[in-house]
């Protein structure tokens, strides 16, 4: 076991895990945010998506002892009342169905429209590939990154 200090959604914490520990549980066992999924556990679905330092990131293959001092946002910390832009689209369109693998969904989304406020249907595509939704909400998904632009 290791100690290791993580800043997460702005806050600074404390855990004791193996260093191997990935990420994605360290957020949802030691630090009880439960919103990241998972799903794969080999960074092939999406469902674990957060941001390091902004960037979209698989918490599934991430160790612990790699994350540093980079700043860890989860979908808890995107907003203090589930009312970012991306949100309020996903909300306007009735995006989720059964709804396990939207946290994933909107973390890439959120990160597409930071580095790309304004993205081509082949741009969403691409940004958005690598998030799989066994619920098919893809197109809805779309509509709902073209609201969000269009209203940033
Ligand atoms: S659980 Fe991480 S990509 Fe599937
Ligand atoms: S909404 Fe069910 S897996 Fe995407």
């Amino acid at each position: 076991m290791s100690v290791f200090n993580l800043n997460v959604n702005g806050q600074q914490h404390q855990v004791d895990v193996d260093p191997s520990t990935p990420l994605l549980w360290v957020l949802r066992d030691n630090l009880k945010l439960v919103g990241t999924k998972y799903g794969c556990g080999i960074a092939q679905c999406g469902a674990c998506t957060i941001h390091l330092d902004g960037i979209a990131m698989r918490s599934c293959q991430l160790p612990i002892s790699t994350v540093g001092n980079r700043k860890v946002t989860t979908i808890e910390g995107l907003s203090e009342n589930a009312d970012h832009p991306v949100q309020k689209a996903w909300l306007e369109h009735d995006v989720p169905q059964c709804g396990y693998c939207q946290s994933g969904q909107i973390m890439s989304a959120v990160a597409l429209l930071n580095s790309n406020p304004n993205p081509t249907d082949e741009q969403i595509d691409g940004a958005m590939d690598g998030n799989l939704c066994r619920c098919g909400t893809y197109t809805r998904i779309k509509k709902a990154i073209k609201t969000a632009a269009a209203n940033s």
